[in-house]
């Protein structure tokens, strides 16, 4: 159905079908959200508003809607080479998409694996770090460390690891063995209304130390982390807790993965969180904005030494039995080449860490907001946490959220936190829209 279609309610289809994902279906189908084009910052909703995007779609749309040179390479790819079998054949986009990914990632993370989502980049990172563990003659390393209220998709590996308890209580029992959960770095008592990094907490790694006494850390093979926790609200890490973490898994010899599926291209001013917080870790896991979201695709950056290890240890024949039939499919390869083009033709990183500052100062001027408890930024990211309603938690966000909607500007909830992220190509008067739009809405709802 093209636009004009889509935007005429006659032409609206039965909502019956599609089974919706983390939605609330019952309650969207009796009031839809239908967006029906994009452009730029803006969404258009099938009634004909126009809607500010402030969540960058999710956390991915880091250029804006609808760019031309990324619509137009999709388009040439898919009449030129639609599809290559990407199992023990190739085609030379794959490798150039490789190649320009290694040339943001940190230093040494050079090998890349690609994927379909960002689920799938962390489903594979953990093979990869329990596959190296073999490949050293370790294999008594088959533990992971995730965090609570962590979000690594929705694989059965990236939910094991995970820490959001919503996600995970469904499929209790089922989830894998060995693994164990930091505790999350959240603390309002001591860092409310943080501006950037929260001073205290760094100590929260600490209780990887608790659990290498316990299991001995010969037998961890990985910690993974979100260097920013997105997705269960906007945790920003407290300073020095990343570095700890990296100095705890160096001494015990574990490997630490950043699941940057978020963070990854430009959302706090660097390409990666990583070199953002000046912390390098063994694995990288991306999506989202490794395309601009026009093309479903993830990877994961890989160090050289883990690769080589794996990929040199291997007796003949292939090396890792592992993959995706789309993997590195040629319409991802080609969105992502006009992408990566695309930040670096108009420095949206730079401009990231440019507004960075204005972001922030518009932001805390949600600090004493009704029902606010917290505000919190880094990057061009920001939250609100509110208090919750007595017995009906993540209602009041919710209704912040469709009164916004209403206004004409898209935020996001997580529980009771409104979650802010913009196309880095968001202008200061609409990051004032924004903001002002989340300020009305908590005037206006209960
Ligand atoms: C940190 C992180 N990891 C993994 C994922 C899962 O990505 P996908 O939804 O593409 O599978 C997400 C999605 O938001 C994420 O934020």
């Amino acid at each position: 159905m093209n636009a004009r279609a889509a935007t005429d309610s006659a032409a609206t289809p039965s909502l019956d079908a599609h089974w919706m994902p983390f939605t609330a279906n019952r309650a969207f189908k009796r009031a839809p959200r239908l967006l029906v084009t994009a452009k730029d910052m803006h969404y258009v909703a099938a009634d004909g508003r126009r809607v500010l995007d402030g969540t960058a779609g999710l956390w991915c749309v880091n250029a804006g809607h609808a760019r031309e040179p990324i619509a137009r390479a999709i388009a040439e790819q898919a009449a030129t080479l639609d599809y290559a079998p990407g199992f023990q054949m190739g085609h030379p986009l794959a490798f150039a998409a490789a190649q320009r990914v290694a040339a943001l990632t940190p230093r040494g993370l050079d090998r890349i694996f690609f994927t379909n989502s960002g689920s799938e980049a962390v489903d594979t990172a953990l093979k990869i770090a329990l596959a190296y563990w073999k490949a050293k003659g370790e294999p008594e390393r088959i533990r992971f460390v995730g965090r609570e209220r962590g979000y690594h998709g929705v694989g059965f590996g990236g939910t094991s690891v995970g820490g959001i308890e919503a996600n995970r209580r469904q499929f209790a029992g089922q989830l894998l063995p060995h693994v164990d959960h930091l505790p999350h770095t959240h603390d309002l008592a001591h860092n409310a209304f943080s501006r950037g990094q929260p001073a205290w907490g760094a100590h929260f790694a600490d209780a990887l130390e608790a659990l290498i006494a316990k299991h001995g850390g010969h037998t961890i093979a990985a910690v993974i982390v979100e260097p920013m926790a997105g997705s269960t609200g906007v945790l920003v890490p407290p300073a020095g807790y990343l570095e700890r973490l990296r100095d705890l898994c160096s001494r015990h010899g574990i490997l630490l993965i950043f699941d940057e599926v978020i963070t990854g291209f430009g959302r706090l001013g660097a390409p990666f969180a990583a070199q953002f917080f000046g912390v390098t870790p063994d694995l990288v896991t991306m999506a989202k904005g490794i395309t601009n979201a026009a093309v479903p695709m993830g990877a994961v950056a890989v160090h050289r030494r883990i690769h080589d290890a794996v990929v040199d240890g291997a007796p003949g024949g292939i090396e890792l039995f592992h993959g995706y039939t789309y993997s590195g499919h040629p319409l991802a390869c080609a969105a992502a080449l006009a992408t990566l083009d695309l930040y670096e033709r108009e420095g949206l990183f730079a401009r990231a860490a440019e507004l960075a500052p204005y972001w922030a100062d518009a932001v805390h001027r949600l600090d004493g907001a009704p029902h606010a408890i917290d505000v919190r930024n880094i990057g061009l990211v920001g939250a609100v946490e509110l208090a919750p309603r007595d017995g009906a938690p993540g209602a009041r966000a919710f209704d912040a959220f469709l009164d916004c909607l209403e206004h004409g500007v898209l935020v996001r909830v997580a529980g009771d936190t409104i979650a802010l992220s913009p196309p880095l190509i968001v202008s200061t008067a609409q990051i004032d829209e924004i903001v002002q739009a989340v300020a009305d809405a908590l005037r206006r709802v209960a």
